[in-house]
């Protein structure tokens, strides 16, 4: 008789059954999971955590009110493309972010990544200054792994809020072996873009993230990512600078010419202790001639002069339209005003030769 003719061998029976089928479903669970890849997301607020007072409020939210568990909630599918971890590293709208979340943010970073058990590195991120984040980490992270820098434009509350979209996005770009390598990433309305080149440039729309001339660098198409082309310029490794033991960076700040500018602000900007200022000119990087010599006296008394421009595309010409060897400025080659700051602000962590400066400036 194959089946037990007693009541407790039944349950016994079906014990064992239970038992076997609960640790058949526990390894394949566990088997699963060790074929997924360790993402972690870093929050650090924007309007990807921000809230409205109704589903059509997607101006006048408040940003950086939803915490990092919540947001992965709110993505059930995330779960099922890769093991998910959140930790929140500040909160905070990111117009306000400083140098030392940038230095406590990149640290932290660094130090997951060289865990084995980490695999890629989501961090959500107002749009605001999310371009300069991007960039800062592609300049000083010691990792090949993926960094995949990721906001919204709608707050999570609104209709068709983009964040929930864009989040799982970026965790399957951050997951992805083909994403190593690339330097980090800005992933954005089924976009990906390269840090050193995009720019925010819609006030509201989902599709404010662009790389205009250069282009994106690659799609995410049904939760794949797809990619097109590879960044020129050195990243992460390749770069010279190390973060790991500062605990501030140099002020750098930047200068907007316009019509019938003067030097109010480049003086000001000195007087308050710059060590490196951006001039944002008009056109090619031109010195309107009421500014020019506030720039020449500040070059004379160390502060090291970098030449961008406004215009938004395009390489500022070295020796253009300024006598750059004569003056001892550099250029900024084709970075906005807002990353050129970024990159004079770690030279100046390695040195404040202008030669120097001017090969890191072709170099990242
Ligand atoms: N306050 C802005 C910021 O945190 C909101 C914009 C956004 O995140 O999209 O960058």
């Amino acid at each position: 008789m194959l089946f037990p003719s007693t009541a407790r061998a039944r349950a016994a029976l079906f014990g064992f059954l239970f038992m076997f089928a609960a640790a058949a479903v526990q390894a394949e669970a566990a088997n699963t999971a060790a074929k997924l890849p360790n993402v972690t997301i870093l929050a650090t607020g924007g309007t990807i955590a921000g809230t409205g007072a109704s589903s059509t409020t997607t101006i006048g939210y408040t940003a950086a009110t939803v915490g990092v568990q919540s947001l992965i909630q709110a993505v059930p599918e995330i779960a099922k493309v890769a093991n998910v971890t959140g930790e929140q590293v500040f909160q905070i709208a990111s117009e306000n972010i400083s140098d030392a979340q940038w230095l406590q943010l990149a640290k932290r970073v660094n130090l997951l990544l060289a865990q084995s058990n980490v695999d890629g590195i989501v961090i959500t991120h107002g749009t605001d200054t999310l371009e300069e984040t991007a960039y800062f980490l592609n300049l000083v992270v010691k990792s090949k792994k993926p960094v995949v820098v990721v906001g919204s434009m709608r707050p999570s509350t609104a209709l068709s809020a983009d964040g929930p979209i864009n989040l799982y996005n970026a965790v399957r770009l951050a997951g992805t072996p083909e994403a190593a390598g690339r330097g980090v990433l800005v992933a954005m309305n089924d976009q990906v873009h390269a840090a050193r080149d995009v720019t925010k440039a819609n006030t509201t729309t989902a599709d404010t993230f662009r790389t205009s001339e250069l282009g994106v660098i690659g799609y995410i198409q049904g939760g794949k990512p797809f990619f097109y082309r590879e960044v020129s310029r050195k990243h992460t490794v390749d770069t010279e600078f190390d973060i790991s033991k500062l605990d501030a960076l140099p002020q750098v700040d930047v200068a907007y010419a316009y019509a019938n500018v003067g030097d109010v602000a480049v003086n000001a900007l000195v007087a308050a202790g710059a060590r490196g200022l951006v001039h944002a000119g008009v056109g090619n990087g031109s010195l309107p001639a009421k500014t020019r010599p506030a720039l020449v006296k500040a070059r004379k008394d160390g502060v090291v002069i970098v030449r961008a421009s406004r215009v938004g595309q395009g390489i500022v010409a070295r020796n253009g339209e300024a006598n750059d060897d004569e003056l001892d400025f550099v250029v900024a080659d084709t970075l906005s005003p807002q990353k050129a700051r970024i990159l004079l602000m770690l030279a100046l962590t390695k040195t404040t030769s202008t030669r120097e400066i001017q090969r890191m400036f072709y170099t990242y």
